[in-house]
């Protein structure tokens, strides 16, 4: 199941989808969540804290400036740059992808 988190500013989506995930995680499903938002600040309430969060934010600089090579795959992107939190939930802040083939967001 993939589920989308959207809305305006403020709404509530990091807070929705750390409660999700971290839901989802608690009750035994392999939980991946990916962070596409201008301000990636998921990983606090995922509860890796500020620091592993700021990195994350990095990684994803560092890819869009073109000195970290964007992943091949999403198996790669999750290998890479992806980060365990607590109650077992993955974690990637994520950019745009390249060449997306049909069906693939
Ligand atoms: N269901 C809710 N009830 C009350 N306050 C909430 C709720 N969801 C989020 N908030 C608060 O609203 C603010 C914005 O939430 P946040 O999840 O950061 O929004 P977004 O990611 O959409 O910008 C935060 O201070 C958060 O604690
Ligand atoms: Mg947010």
């Amino acid at each position: 199941m993939k589920i989308a988190v959207v809305g305006k500013g403020g709404s509530g989506k990091t807070t929705t989808t750390g409660v999700l995930a971290r839901t989802f995680a608690r009750s035994g499903h392999a939980t991946l969540a990916l962070d596409c938002d201008s301000n990636p600040n998921l990983g606090i309430s995922l509860g890796i804290g500020e620091e592993a969060t700021e990195r994350l934010m990095s990684v994803r600089d560092a890819v869009d400036a073109g000195t970290e090579e964007h992943a091949s795959s999403a198996d790669d992107l999750v290998e890479r740059f992806g980060v365990e939190a607590p109650d077992g939930v993955r974690l990637a802040v994520v950019t745009a992808i390249q060449n997306p083939e049909p069906g693939c967001p």
